[in-house]
């Protein structure tokens, strides 16, 4: 076990863990922010999607002794009242179904979208792909990552 000092979503968190543990466990284990789930943790699904230092990571992969020192943000912290542009589009065309994929969604979305802010319909598969929605949301999400373009 040793310390970690973390600052995530703005604040600034001490836990006490082996430095092996993953981020998402802490996240959820720890501290409580449960809006990160757990789908595979093997790198497979993006269930798990957070921003580190603004891009997205799987945090299921990211043991927390390489955490410290980096800015972590989480679906909880993406914005004060849930009215991040990306979120807003989500609610706009009723993208969730049961919901359990859709923070990891959400935070790939925004990370994409800071780095390319008009994204072509190719880039958006590229950059999604990799996160598993077993409802098949797909074409909400990319259309709401579309109008989610025109207003970041
Ligand atoms: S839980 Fe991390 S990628 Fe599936
Ligand atoms: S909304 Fe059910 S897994 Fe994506």
């Amino acid at each position: 076990m040793a310390q970690f000092d973390l600052n995530i979503n703005g604040k600034k968190h001490s836990v006490d863990v082996d430095p092996e543990t993953p981020l998402l466990w802490v996240l959820r284990d720890n501290l409580k922010l449960v809006g990160t789930k757990y789908g595979c943790g093997i790198a497979q699904c993006g269930a798990c999607t957070v921003h580190f230092n603004g891009s997205a990571v799987r945090s299921c992969q990211v043991p927390i002794s390489a955490a410290q020192e980096n800015e972590i943000t989480t679906i909880e912290g993406l914005s004060e009242n849930g009215d991040h542009p990306v979120q807003k589009a989500w609610l706009e065309h009723d993208v969730p179904q049961c919901g359990y994929c859709q923070a990891g969604q959400i935070m790939a979305a925004t990370a994409l979208l800071k780095n390319n802010p008009s994204p072509s319909d190719a880039e958006i598969e590229d950059v999604m792909n990799g996160n598993i929605c077993r409802c098949g949301t797909y074409n909400r999400i990319k259309a709401a990552i579309k109008s989610a373009s025109q207003t970041v």
